[in-house]
């Protein structure tokens, strides 16, 4: 940005035995803008100057001259604090709609791979799935926006131990109409009803350990049916994704890597990092305070970690990513650190590109589960509550409202989006539905509702953005001039996110925009006679219109044009 660029000159005028980049990187935005549009701490300069801060800043001040970007430079205590002139400031940011909110390049030429969703073949999609699906679809958007080509895999649960158990299960008591008919219901049915009658005869475990020693060799029986299962889940899956409307870039799940596992194994042997353990192969992770990694079973069949390890290799060779980042519950830290440290001493200085991303739980308000099932929240059923529910507020809000069905699906699936990705990921989430619909909260319908209340002003005004012929003199009080303000922090922002794998950071940077334009537009009529203001006011409209939609579209949520 032009003002901050100006500062570091006449910063770097002064102080020129400090280096550019880091009095930029030093340049802060003060909270509050009393203390300045910008300041400038000196407490890095005191060890280098050899004198006190705030006398640094004194002479800074003394030496620093004007410049007619700033109405005033004043220094308080250690700090120099930079006023800027108005009407240039507000002209710079709004009369570059492109450098808004438009693509940046900081990605370009280099790959990001996202590991997400990855749901289990034959389980139940449930609530915690929503978290990986939609907090690494919001990564890869971020990325994308930053420049970076991004590939997103869907590493399915397809491949283990768990399926000799499923076609033991369904030989045994298994109904082909039934499974048709109910799904991933129904398996799940007989896969419990395999455990409950394993406890009582362990031959079954023996059969089940037989059946995926088959898979893994290829057997033609074991396969199809595995096939079978694995069709009739996506099916579910693919349905949660089309109603989210997220997109993958390959689907190569666990069993992937099948035929890709023995090279690697060997070559852990190789490298001497395998250890017989009990007939079971390991590698020890004494030295790194963590128990062992476990590369196969005493029967010879592979691990999830195996998996994890072949994929990562794989990938690194296909993409040659600059980071490769996994999205799952927190309870996975241990899998993902030791095969990570693995990755680590076969020799591999990529290791710390590897990143794991973890999420805490969610779980509903006390006494109000909404589901059947008790416990497994199912996330089918839970989006179309939420819309049946934003169904019902419309009907009583804005009952002629064109395209209910549609604004209710958008605003209903929106709003648990917004909700689950509202705090610092790592967090838990209490799920509650007067918190997720309420339209005047930091939520999702708040920030629709902003959007399309600014698409409704436009729509009005039939405006149609005017850009250089602006006034922009008309925009520089205190309630225009802190949404442009605002405005402004947007790509930062975005930046941040992705540096911190945070999306939780644009959820909040969406909310303060709209209350910040919320207060411009109770406060400063749009619609006036004078056409200059109107215009005026109207391209601010229609900028922050923008912003909302791409902050949001970063999210995976959509934005309505009524509502
Ligand atoms: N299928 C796993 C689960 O549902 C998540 C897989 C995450 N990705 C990975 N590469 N391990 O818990």
């Amino acid at each position: 940005m032009e003002f901050k660029k100006v500062i570091v000159e006449l910063l770097s005028n002064i102080i020129s035995d400090f280096p550019e980049n880091e009095i930029d990187e030093l340049i802060e935005i003060p909270s509050n803008s009393e203390m300045g549009d910008f300041a400038f701490p000196c407490f890095k300069l005191a060890k280098i100057f050899r004198k006190a801060p705030n006398m640094i800043a004194a002479d800074i001040g003394e030496k620093i001259g004007s410049s007619d970007y700033f109405s005033d430079i004043k220094i308080v205590g250690a700090y120099v604090n930079f006023y800027v002139n108005k009407k240039k400031y507000v002209e710079s940011v709004l009369g570059n709609r492109d450098a808004i909110n438009g693509k940046l390049d900081c990605g370009e030429g280099k790959t990001i791979v996202l590991d997400y969703s990855s749901p289990n073949i034959a389980k139940p999609f449930h609530i915690g799935h929503l978290r990986t699906t939609i907090i690494g679809n919001a990564l890869y958007n971020i990325h994308e926006h930053l420049g970076y080509k991004c590939v997103g895999i869907n590493h399915l649960g397809d491949w283990g131990t768990q399926f000799g158990k499923l076609i033991v299960a369904y030989k045994l008591w298994g109904s082909k109409e039934k499974i048709e008919k109910d799904g991933i219901n129904e398996l799940t049915n007989i896969y419990v009803k395999f455990h409950e009658e394993a406890e009582k005869n362990p031959q079954l475990d023996d059969d089940a350990r037989a059946w995926f020693t088959k898979m893994e060799n290829g057997d033609e029986e074991a396969l199809a049916l595995w096939q079978w299962f694995k069709d009739i889940s996506l099916k579910e899956f693919n349905r949660i994704y089309d109603m989210l409307d997220i997109k993958f870039d390959s689907y190569a799940g666990e069993s992937f890597y099948n035929d890709k596992m023995d090279v690697v194994i060997e070559e852990l042997d190789d490298k001497g990092l395998i250890k017989i353990s009990e007939g079971a192969k390991i590698v020890e992770l004494e030295d790194d305070n963590m128990p062992p990694c476990l590369i196969t079973k005493k029967d010879g069949s592979t691990l999830y970690a195996t998996r994890d390890i072949t994929a990562a290799i794989y990938r690194k060779k296909t993409y040659d990513f600059e980071k490769c980042i996994y999205v799952t519950a927190f309870d996975q830290n241990l899998h993902f650190a030791q095969w990570f440290k693995v990755i680590d001493k076969m020799g591999y200085d990529w290791h710390d590109k590897l990143i794991h991303v973890p999420y805490g739980l969610v779980s509903m308000e006390s006494g109000k589960l909404s589901t059947r099932k008790g416990k497994v929240i199912y996330l089918e059923e839970l989006l179309n509550e939420s819309i049946e529910k934003t169904k019902q507020i419309i009907e009583e809000k804005n009952p002629n409202l064109k395209d209910k069905e549609e604004v209710a699906k958008i605003v209903g699936i929106g709003a648990i989006l917004f909700n689950d990705m509202y705090n610092n990921r790592i967090k838990d989430v209490v799920f509650s539905w007067d918190k997720v619909l309420n339209f005047e909260g930091e939520t999702g319908p708040y920030v629709q509702y902003t959007y399309a209340r600014a698409s409704s002003v436009l729509r009005k005004a039939e405006y149609d953005s005017k850009g250089e012929s602006i006034n922009y003199d008309l925009l520089t009080d205190d309630l225009a001039f802190n949404v442009v303000k605002t405005l402004q922090r947007f790509q930062g922002v975005v930046v941040d996110a992705a540096e911190k794998l945070e999306p939780s950071f644009i959820s909040r940077y969406v909310v303060d925009l709209a209350q910040e334009f919320n207060r411009f537009y109770h406060n400063c009529p749009i619609i006036v006679d004078d056409m200059e203001l109107r215009n005026a006011r109207l391209e601010i409209v229609s900028i922050v219109r923008d912003v909302i939609r791409e902050a949001l579209r970063l999210l995976g949520i959509k934005a309505p044009e009524q509502m």
